[in-house]
């Protein structure tokens, strides 16, 4: 008995060596992190960039604070900017949580992006609505959009970098999309909202931001048109963000390599803006009250490791496109810090970030650094 105890106590130290030296392998534990960071491994003047939420920028999460602060050198507010918001009221807006998104990128030497004045969607009804509970008329609309810019872009003024100006105007034939402002002003209701943008701070970037652009070449020719008449109207356009919701065999590598080459012709930057990898199965939300198909939510008890590598192989392959037009891109954003915070599970279990739940690094993260690391 003793000497079965004695054996025990003294392999402890060794067991705990022996642990430790197998997290900094595995790269687990709270003190081991990560080895290298995204922000030292990138093209020199490059931005690698994440969507923060509110419990990140308020600081509330400190496990994801810590990530962003070692990981990053760009913010993207996940939801704060968005008209409904900042200026949920006509005769109103809110500031406080806002301010302190701002804040959190300035101490942190980060650049904050601003996403997004002119949406369809998480917009308030007010901002179209007509007195007589129809669209309101072009003058009157546009008069909204022009004091929510100026307002909001102008409290800003030079801390925020750049502005998400416009966001997903066009469908996916390439047509404008049949929005309430566009209904309400017209198609110039694009021009007009770069023109208060640069209005309202001179010294920020502005650009146009849309998903599918690499998967719908009519989408693309579409954002290629609006940056054009932008340029023909002598507007400020610096880039065009292709958001980067993708899929694990969606898009191709010549799919984005084309996307960045076309859009780049124009003479403004390319961005990748909201970056992730959706690797679940499309599917209809189940009808209320009833249960959700299992094969419609395959992953609840974890990612296949086949899957896993599929992932860090499919960002692996992005990646080195991306290397390939480094002199083209100016940022690349993540939508979301880890699995869990990210917008994709919406009931399920998603996998599409570089950090796992418990915020430690997926394969994915090793072989995006291994990739950066190959950069001359
Ligand atoms: O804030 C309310 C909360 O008060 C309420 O209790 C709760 C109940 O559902 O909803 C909360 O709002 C949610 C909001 O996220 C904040 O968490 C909305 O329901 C939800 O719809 C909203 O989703 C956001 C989505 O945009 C809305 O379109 C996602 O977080 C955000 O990641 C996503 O981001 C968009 C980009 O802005 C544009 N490109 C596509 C991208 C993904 O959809």
């Amino acid at each position: 008995m003793q000497h079965k105890g004695a054996r025990r106590i003294d392999r402890r130290p060794v067991t705990r060596a022996l642990t430790a030296a197998a997290c900094a392998l595995a790269l687990c534990g709270p003190a081991a992190q990560e080895t290298r960071a995204l922000k030292d491994l990138v093209p020199g003047g490059w931005l690698i960039g994440v969507a923060i939420n509110q419990n990140q920028s308020d600081e509330r999460d400190t496990a994801a604070v810590d990530l962003i602060t070692r990981q990053f050198n760009a913010i993207s507010p996940e939801n704060l900017l968005k008209f409904e918001s900042v200026h949920r009221q006509p005769d109103g807006f809110t500031f406080e949580a806002q301010d302190r998104y701002v804040a959190f990128g300035q101490q942190r030497g980060m650049a904050v992006i601003g996403h997004t004045l002119v949406w369809h969607s998480q917009t308030p009804a007010w901002v179209w609505a007509g007195s007589d509970g129809g669209l309101a008329d072009r003058a009157t609309m546009l008069e909204r959009m022009r004091v929510h810019i100026a307002t909001v872009v102008g409290r800003y003024k030079g801390r925020i970098r750049g502005w998400d100006v416009v966001n997903e105007a066009l469908n996916d034939d390439g047509t404008l999309r049949d929005s309430p402002w566009r209904r309400g002003i017209g198609d110039d209701y694009i021009a007009k909202a770069f023109e208060f943008a640069r209005e309202a701070d001179p010294g920020a970037e502005l650009y146009y931001n849309d998903f599918n652009l690499a998967t719908r070449p009519a989408k693309r020719a579409g954002a290629i048109r609006i940056v054009k008449e932008l340029q023909q109207r002598g507007l400020r356009i610096d880039a065009v963000g292709e958001q980067g919701h993708w899929r694990l065999n969606t898009p191709t590598v010549a799919e984005i390599d084309q996307t960045i080459t076309e859009l780049r012709a124009t003479g403004v930057k390319v961005m990748i803006t909201e970056l992730d990898v959706n690797l679940l199965p499309p599917t209809a939300p189940p009808a209320p009250g009833q249960p959700r198909e299992p094969a419609a939510n395959p992953y609840v008890d974890g990612l296949p490791d086949d899957v896993q590598q599929a992932l860090a192989r499919c960002y692996a392959n992005a990646f080195r496109v991306f290397l390939k037009h480094r002199d083209d891109i100016t940022r690349v954003t993540f939508w979301g810090v880890s699995d869990g915070d990210s917008w994709l599970n919406r009931g399920r279990m998603n996998y599409p970030l570089l950090w796992d739940r418990q915020r430690q690094p997926k394969a994915a993260f090793e072989e995006v650094t291994k990739v950066l690391m190959t950069k001359s």
